[in-house]
């Protein structure tokens, strides 16, 4: 009998130590994970129905963010100064029935820096990149980012997207 007694003590004071080392290894990893300074504390998930989608049905993060549904920080260092954002279109002329390629500066220079493209991926010159849909579907030129982290090349519309009068 008094075995028993000593077995149970020992057993929820065993559970109560366990309990107590969770809540301090949650803790401390919490800290560690903690985001870097002048990150904000408060982030909130966004439900995906009210994102935005694009023709495909794809999240359309370009009007996510003119229609101020997402604000991604400028970078995750606070001194970082602004990115520029630049208003120039490139057309692309693609032979045959298939609309011409629109490339807008405006919106990627939103997400990225000018050195994100120029000039390892893009010499910064109108025409001057021998970029064919081939290449796309390899992974160079926009298939450095489309199919991957940016909206898929199955869309063809959204590239193709002049049509020839
Ligand atoms: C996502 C990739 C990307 C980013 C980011 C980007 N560009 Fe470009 N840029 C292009 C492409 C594509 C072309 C057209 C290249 C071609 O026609 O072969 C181009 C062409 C240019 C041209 C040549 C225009 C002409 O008429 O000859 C200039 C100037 C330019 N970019 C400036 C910038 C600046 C400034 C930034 C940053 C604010 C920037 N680009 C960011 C992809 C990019
Ligand atoms: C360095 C990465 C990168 C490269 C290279 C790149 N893009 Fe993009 N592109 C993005 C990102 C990021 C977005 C925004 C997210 C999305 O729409 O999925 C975007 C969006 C777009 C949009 C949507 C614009 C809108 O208003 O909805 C078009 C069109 C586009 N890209 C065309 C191109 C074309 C054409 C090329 C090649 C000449 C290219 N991109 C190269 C990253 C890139
Ligand atoms: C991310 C943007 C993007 C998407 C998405 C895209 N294309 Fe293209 N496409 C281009 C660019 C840029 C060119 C180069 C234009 C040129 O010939 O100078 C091109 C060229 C072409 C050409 C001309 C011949 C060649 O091989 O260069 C064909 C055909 C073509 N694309 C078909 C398609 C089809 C079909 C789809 C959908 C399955 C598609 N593209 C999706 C950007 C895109």
């Amino acid at each position: 009998m008094g075995t028993k007694w000593i077995h149970r003590t020992f057993f929820l004071t065993a559970l109560l130590f366990f309990g107590l080392l969770v809540f301090y290894l949650s803790t401390a990893y919490t800290q560690q994970n903690a985001p870097p300074q002048g990150v904000p504390q408060k982030q909130q998930a966004i439900p995906l129905q009210i994102l935005p989608k694009d023709n495909a049905g794809n999240v359309d993060w370009v009007k996510a963010l003119s229609q101020g549904i997402i604000k991604p920080l400028e970078s995750l260092d606070p001194d970082r100064p602004p990115t520029p954002v630049i208003d120039l279109d490139i057309v692309f002329k693609v032979k045959g029935e298939l609309p011409d390629v629109v490339y807008p500066h405006y919106p990627h220079t939103q997400w990225l820096s000018c050195s994100n493209c120029h000039p390892k991926i893009f010499i910064m010159q109108a025409g001057a990149n021998k970029v064919t849909m081939k290449k796309i579907e390899e992974g160079q030129f926009c298939g450095r980012c489309h199919g991957i982290v940016a909206f898929p090349l199955s869309n063809c519309t959204r590239c193709h997207s002049k049509p020839k009068r």
